[in-house]
């Protein structure tokens, strides 16, 4: 393993790793990915899935890698750096940094709402809810002002204060901690979740191919997903890259984070599912499932349900804080290399994100939420384009800034960066082989990326 002396950058490759990793597993491994694969049809989906998160998310990472590596910068100048002629191109990296803020701000929504119910599992309080009574727990919380902007503040000040501790101090000493913990904790879930009675159709419902279910709209939310679940398209690998040690093998980091991010993924649907079926739940994701499902799972455990609901809630936000780290840290390094202090720049950032924030949290609901019982957040019906603030945000960010970044990033790299200057990077000046590899990559980069990401997008913006 490499390392490096700059105290401006990842101490060593281990490090580089993990931060990445960090970054790249979150709450789109563990709560959309397993459901998307059981949807669209299992093994026939994660076959698509390898495809995408390799052939096309990790060659972006690899791209945002030698990005950063090359340049030094932050997403704007690197791209002014490496083609001085064309600045304009500087607005890719603008937009990169945009789409983290809104990413950031509704990723904390979420990040609070979890870290709220890993406090009430610690406390007792969701182990006293009747087992009928989850959904309506979770709607009066989510949809009261105040508990989740205190839980949105709390997630974000741990956040600011590992960013604040530096790169190799704060990122890269927290991601070494806290991911080999994530997949302990993980592990812990998979074993009780497979030795449950009729875990059998989880696993099935994960795994069997069903080549029927693989729809048109399910090799879309393949890629969809693996551009999300790798961080790659909006700037944040590119900070990452620039981090690097010099004598780091992009390519072998980079599919160590791959790896890393596929077999949490999947780790997390043997976790998740085989559990929800042996307890004759209805597979779902997203809010559904961790705050309305899981704690009836939870709860059918007994006496161990309070412990399990705790480390599963524990787990979760531990994930949803290595990403959040990341997407802080690259709006913070930008305002960092335009000369603001360290410290000022995440402050600033914090402190408008979480105004945006608590803002998605007021319009937190749901239309049908008027036909029952059920309630609305303050702000629900304050609209953008008829969506509240919630809803817009999560449409802005789940289909068309990421895949309009990583379309305009690709074809940066590909097209307008020089074909000498990638390898020479990749090879680390002609230290490392990378042989014929350069041909296969290349082909990648210049064609079929782009390709799939424009199909990606167009069909997001017609569905
Ligand atoms: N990869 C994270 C997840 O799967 O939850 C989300 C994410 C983090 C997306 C950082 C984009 C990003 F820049």
């Amino acid at each position: 393993m490499t390392s490096n002396t700059s105290k401006t950058g990842f101490n060593s490759s281990f490090g580089a790793i993990m931060a990445a990793a960090g970054s790249a597993v979150g709450l789109g491994n563990i709560w959309r990915f397993p459901y998307i694969c059981g949807k669209y049809g299992g093994g026939a989906f994660l076959l698509v899935y390898i495809f995408f998160v390799f052939f096309i998310g990790m060659v972006l990472m690899m791209s945002e890698f030698v990005i950063g590596r090359r340049s030094k910068e932050a997403p704007i100048r690197a791209y002014a750096t490496l083609c001085p002629k064309h600045t304009s191109w500087k607005l890719v990296g603008l937009l990169g940094l945009i789409t983290c803020f809104l990413i950031l701000a509704i990723y904390l929504v979420i990040s609070g709402w979890t870290l709220n119910y890993f406090w009430e599992s610690l406390t007792g309080t969701l182990s006293s809810i009747p087992i009928n009574g989850f959904k309506l727990h979770f709607n009066t919380f989510a949809s009261s002002a105040v508990r989740p902007a205190v839980f949105i503040v709390a997630f974000l000040i741990f956040t600011f204060l590992v960013i604040v501790g530096g790169v190799q101090k704060g990122i890269e000493r927290v991601s070494k901690l806290l991911m080999p913990i994530l997949v302990v904790l993980l592990i812990v879930m998979c074993v009780r979740s497979l030795t449950l009675e009729g875990a059998s159709e989880g696993v099935a419902y994960l795994f069997n191919p069903d080549f029927t279910k693989l729809t048109g709209e399910g090799v879309l939310a393949a890629l969809g997903q693996a551009l999300f679940s790798l961080s790659v398209g909006m700037g944040v690998m590119i900070v990452y890259g620039s981090y690097l040690p010099v004598d780091d093998n992009i390519l072998k980091t980079s599919m160590w984070i791959t790896l890393c991010d596929f077999f949490i993924a999947v780790l997390s649907g043997v976790a998740i599912f085989p559990a929800v079926f042996a307890c004759g739940q209805e597979p779902t994701g997203g809010p559904g499932l961790v705050y309305e499902v899981l704690p009836v799972v939870f709860q059918s455990f007994g006496g161990l349900g309070t412990v399990f609901a705790t480390v599963f809630f524990l787990l979760l936000s531990l994930a949803a804080l290595t990403s959040a780290i990341s997407l802080l840290e690259a709006l913070t390094a930008w305002l960092n290399k335009n000369g603001m202090r360290r410290f000022s720049a995440a402050l600033l950032i914090s402190v408008l994100v979480v105004f945006l924030s608590i803002a998605a949290s007021f319009a937190y609901g749901d239309a049908d939420n008027a036909k029952t019982s059920l309630s609305n957040g303050i702000w629900y019906d304050i609209k953008i384009a008829e969506m509240s603030i919630y809803e817009f945000l999560d449409k802005l960010t789940g289909t068309y800034l990421p895949p309009i970044c990583a379309f305009l990033t690709i074809i940066f790299f590909g097209w307008v960066m020089k074909k000498e200057d990638i390898m020479d990077e990749l090879s680390n000046h002609g230290t490392v082989k990378i042989g014929y590899f350069n041909v296969f990559y290349y082909f990648l980069v210049r064609f079929v990326a782009p390709v799939a990401l424009l199909v990606v997008l167009v069909a997001g913006i017609i569905k």
